[in-house]
């Protein structure tokens, strides 16, 4: 899979893309990351990418024509099966959405800024758009950093059997069990029996039932789903 992430502050994306899972999973070769400077593709001196709002009103709004400029640029190398916009009002991030982007071939994503984007680049050079959350961030940057996250572990090859993503909350509607890890016994705080018995089996049992308990405690709109998918 190749991301190439169009942004105007591309230093706010490297790190989450060199350390642990994200990083393997470039050195492995499974995914390819690129950060594109939309500066890059400004037609003046002063590399502008934001102008004033017709219509008057605070706050500048990033231009149609350096983002049309690097979206053509990297589509006269490859196709694109999404250009995805990251804004605060594009639809809700669910690992659904993640795991069908994990199967896709070539994506583009768009970090908004400012007031956001000339509505026309919506219009026309946009394929899907997506938020992380019910909450406004300063730009898109690391919104697009959280995507690329929940999107790269998924891919075949990246997580190995003891961190396979199967078991991830939310795969099956569910949160994930409580996990535990020595010592069995810390200050009068224990880990509980069935964990330390042996048996597989009931182990498995007492995991499941322990997600479907807190998934109906935590998320309970997760629970219904659960139980009617
Ligand atoms: N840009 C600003 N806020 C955002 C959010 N919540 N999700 C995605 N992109 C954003």
């Amino acid at each position: 899979m190749r991301i190439d992430i169009i942004s105007v502050i591309p230093d706010l994306l490297r790190s989450p893309f060199e350390h642990s899972i994200v990083k393997r999973a470039q050195e492995k070769g499974l995914v390819e990351v690129h950060f594109v400077n939309l500066r890059d593709f400004t037609a003046d001196n002063y590399k502008s990418v934001d102008d004033y709002a017709f219509g008057g009103g605070a706050g500048m709004v990033m231009m149609v024509e350096p983002i049309e400029k690097a979206i053509l640029h990297l589509k006269s190398f490859r196709d694109y099966d999404e250009v995805i916009y990251l804004s605060p009002d594009g639809e809700l991030l669910e690992q659904s959405i993640s795991n069908q982007l994990s199967t896709l071939k070539n994506i583009i994503l768009l970090c908004g800024h400012y007031k956001g984007v000339d509505e026309r680049v919506r219009e026309h050079l946009i394929t899907r758009e997506i938020s992380i959350g019910n909450y406004v961030l300063s730009g898109g940057e690391l919104a697009a950093c959280v995507l690329c996250d929940s999107i790269i572990r998924l891919i075949p090859g990246v997580l190995n059997d003891e961190t396979s993503a199967l078991f991830d909350s939310f795969q099956d509607n569910l949160i994930s069990p409580p996990v535990y890890t020595r010592p069995a016994d810390y200050k009068g705080w224990k880990v509980p029996d069935i964990l330390l018995s042996g048996n597989q089996k009931k182990i498995d049992e007492w995991r499941m039932e322990k997600s479907i308990e807190r998934t109906k405690l935590k998320r309970p709109e997760l629970h219904k789903k659960f139980f009617k998918p």
